[in-house]
């Protein structure tokens, strides 16, 4: 899709070789002369002293120099803390999987305290014999694992009304990506028996949380028996508190509203229920004032987490490192193209990894910044041939009442300095 030259050029290894050679060069590539770098050439206080024992810290936490990598909210974004939103520091974050200490929070009634022996789910309505599971019930049924990004629909939902947010974990922090271990939703509506709801076609399932928001929705049937997952462990370790602790239910590449929290019933229906969670929350209010439902699948979309607002380039002109995610809830991703000057010309990015469906991609494109300003952007590609549309052609097919749903290409405007600002190009 790059309408430019593909960047597998020389490699980052294959430049530092060749700076070295030049001599001059090194210096912008970052790299310190030995000499007169008491680092390099004193024996240091951690070389010469013991560290701590393995007992000091039964839990790991980050070292105490990366604590601003942490959630963030926004405080006049909502009314009060209880019902409310915090972000994942996409900005300072690698890889693709996001530690569950840092990924974002979204509860309308507060995160519950729930003990895995207080926990049960209810499977009732249209089913041959209604069941409760306990936790331990839940653990005795075939197990699968799969990594899948969860996005609020409300992600980016500001960017609507132009700029008015200045950082990736801001504009695009309402997004994580986890490792899920649980149960096929279908393996246990299969244990309830699917006969009493005759014809699966029109059916439907509701669910809902144990918390007193309920955050009920109601999921179609083909959806819930495809690969929904009824997940007890997220990056190996059981769901924190906040994400859903002890169960959650996973709608993979569907908004995260339907990713129901501390999951304690699913009725098997013949009609939605159309719940102010799916009717007057997380629809689109379109130019003529109609709203559209329905919107389950979280269209592709991609940002560059770095250089962004909050990480500025601060090593000058050289080899620089741009990086972002991408993903699609309508399967992998194919490809990312990156723009430096607004979306004028296009360069595709590596993918770190190839994408995987509904999860989320990590992107990379080395350049050697000449230190002029850029128009950072990036735009995904995913397999169904589904290119990231501009804020324009966004704006011209939705108007400007939307909240949710915003999957338009971002910009960074970079100056000379290296400072990175949220901006619009038209
Ligand atoms: N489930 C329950 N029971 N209660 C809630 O408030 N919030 C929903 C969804 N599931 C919610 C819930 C919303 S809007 C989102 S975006 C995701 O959970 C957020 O999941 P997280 O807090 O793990 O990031
Ligand atoms: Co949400």
């Amino acid at each position: 899709m790059g309408d430019s030259s593909n960047n597998h050029g020389p490699s980052r290894r294959g430049f530092l070789k060749g700076a070295a050679a030049t001599g001059a060069a090194l210096g912008a590539a970052g790299a310190v002369k030995a000499e007169g770098d008491p680092l390099i050439t004193e024996v240091q206080e951690w070389a010469s002293s013991l560290g701590e024992g393995v007992d000091a810290t039964p839990y790991g936490m980050p070292i105490e120099f990366e604590s601003d990598v942490v959630r963030r909210n926004v405080e006049w974004l909502t009314a009060d803390q209880i019902s409310s939103i915090n972000f994942t520091p996409i900005h300072a974050l690698d890889g693709t999987i996001t530690p569950q200490g840092c990924a974002f929070e979204r509860h309308h009634s507060g995160a519950i305290t729930l003990k895995k022996e207080d926990y049960r789910l209810m499977i009732n309505g249209l089913v041959d014999t209604p069941l409760v599971f306990t936790y331990e019930d839940l653990e005795r049924f075939p197990r699968s694992q799969q990594t899948f990004f969860l996005e609020c629909a409300a992600n980016t939902g500001m960017e609507w009304a132009g700029s008015q947010l200045n950082g990736a974990q801001y504009t695009h922090g309402m997004i994580h990506n986890m490792e899920y271990t649980g149960v096929s939703l279908r393996t246990l509506l299969e244990e309830a028996g699917l006969d009493a709801a005759g014809d699966l076609k029109d059916k439907w399932v509701y669910v809902e949380g144990a918390d007193a928001s309920s955050n009920g929705r109601s999921i179609p049937m083909e959806k819930a028996l495809d690969d929904c997952m009824v997940a007890f462990k997220a990056n190996g370790e059981a769901l924190r508190m906040e994400h859903g602790y002890p169960v959650r239910l996973v709608v993979p590449g569907w908004e995260g509203n339907m990713w129901v929290k501390w999951l304690r019933r699913i009725e098997v229906m013949d009609k939605p229920v159309e719940s102010r969670e799916e009717t007057s929350k997380y629809t689109d209010t379109l130019e003529d004032g109609t709203s559209r439902k329905w919107t389950w699948a979280m269209d592709a979309k991609s940002v560059v987490t770095s250089p962004s607002p909050q990480m500025p380039i601060k090593h000058g002109k050289g080899p620089l490192v741009i990086t972002g995610l991408a993903w699609s809830g309508n399967g992998a991703i194919t490809a990312v193209d990156v723009s430096l000057d607004g979306g004028v010309t296009w360069q595709e990015a590596r993918l770190a990894e190839p994408g995987k469906k509904m999860a989320l991609t990590r992107f990379y494109l080395d350049i050697n910044w000449d230190g002029s300003e850029m128009f950072l952007q990036s735009r995904a590609m995913d397999e169904t041939g589904y290119v990231q549309p501009t804020k324009a052609q966004l704006r011209e097919v939705r108007g400007l009442n939307s909240i949710y749903h915003n999957n338009c290409i971002q910009t960074w405007h970079v100056n000379a300095k290296g400072e990175a600002n949220n901006v619009e190009v038209s």
